[in-house]
C-alpha cells in the first residue's frame, strides 16, 4: 500500500501569515526522506493553501510522484499541462467549502470530464477521478477515460458508530467493482490514525492520500515522524 502525502495545510499554515514559512517545498522534501512514496497537492482555484509557486517547485525538486488534485477549471487545466505532474485527481470544488465534500459527478460532468481526461492523457499526465464509493459513478468513470479512481473516504470517516461497517462495506464493493473493469484503486479524505487501518486492509486499494492528519501531528512530532507512524500503521493493516 502506497502512501501520497497532502501537503495542503502546511501552505495553510504560511498563509495565515502571509509569510514565507513554512515553505510547502520543505515539507516535500522532509515527506521524500521520509519515504513517502508521492505528495499531492490541491491548487485550488481559489489559492487558498498551495499556490502557483509552490506547485512549480514541487515539480522541478521532487523525484517521487507528483499527484495534483485539480477541478476542471480552464485555468487550472491549463497549468496542470504546463507543470505536467505524474498524475492528476479531478475534484470537485466549491467556493464555500471548508474542504471538498464529496466524489465529482462523473456522470453529470461526463462531457467535461472525458475531453479534459484526454488533454491530460495526451500529455502523459495519469488521470485519476475523486468520486463516491458507487458502481455507476466508478462505471462512468472507465468510460470516461480515468485510468483510476480515488474513493471518497470521507462518509466513512465521518460515520456514527453504527455505520462504520455499512460505509467500509461500500468501500470495499466499490473497489472490487474499480479493479474488475480496469481501474487502479486509491482512495482517501478524511483519514485519521484512527480511522486507517481497516481501509488500507482493502486489498484492491493501492494508494491513500492522505494530508490534514499528517500536518495535524507533525506539529507535535515533526513531519518525518508522522509519516512514519502513518506508514507503520498502514503495512500493520
Ligand atoms: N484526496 C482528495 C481527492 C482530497 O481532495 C483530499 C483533501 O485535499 C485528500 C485526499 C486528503 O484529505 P485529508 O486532508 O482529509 O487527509
Amino acid at each position: 500500500m502506497k502512501l501520497g502525502v497532502n501537503i495542503d495545510h502546511v501552505a495553510t499554515i504560511r498563509n495565515a501569515r502571509m509569510t514565507n514559512e513554512p515553505e510547502p517545498i520543505y515539507a516535500a522534501l522532509l515527506a521524500q526522506e521520509a519515504m513517502a512514496d508521492g505528495i499531492t497537492t490541491h491548487l485550488r482555484t481559489d489559492r487558498r493553501h498551495i499556490q502557483d509557486r509552490d506547485l512549480y517547485q514541487i515539480k522541478e525538486i521532487i523525484k517521487i510522484k507528483l499527484n495534483l488534485e485539480m477541478s476542471l477549471n480552464r485555468e487550472i487545466v491549463d497549468i496542470a499541462l504546463d507543470v505536467v505532474p505524474d498524475q492528476a485527481t479531478l475534484v470537485p470544488e466549491n467556493r464555500q467549502e471548508l474542504t471538498t465534500e464529496g466524489g465529482i459527478d462523473v456522470i453529470k460532468e461526463f462531457d467535461r470530464i472525458k475531453d479534459v481526461a484526454e488533454e491530460l492523457k495526451a500529455k502523459d499526465i495519469f488521470v485519476s477521478l475523486f468520486v463516491d464509493p458507487d458502481i455507476k459513478q466508478i462505471d462512468a468513470s472507465k468510460k470516461s477515460g480515468a485510468q483510476a479512481v480515488e474513493l471518497h473516504t470521507g462518509n466513512y470517516a465521518n460515520a456514527k458508530k453504527g455505520d462504520i461497517s455499512m460505509e467500509l462495506e461500500r468501500l470495499k464493493k466499490a473497489a472490487e467493482y474499480a479493479k474488475s473493469i480496469g481501474l487502479e484503486v486509491y482512495a482517501g479524505h478524511g483519514l485519521t490514525y484512527e480511522n486507517v487501518k481497516p481501509v488500507a486492509a482493502i486489498k484492491e486499494i493501492t494508494e491513500l492520500n492522505i494530508g490534514h492528519t499528517i500536518i495535524a501531528k507533525s506539529v507535535f512530532v515533526g513531519l518525518k515522524e508522522a509519516i512514519r507512524l502513518m506508514k507503520q500503521l498502514i503495512n500493520e493493516a
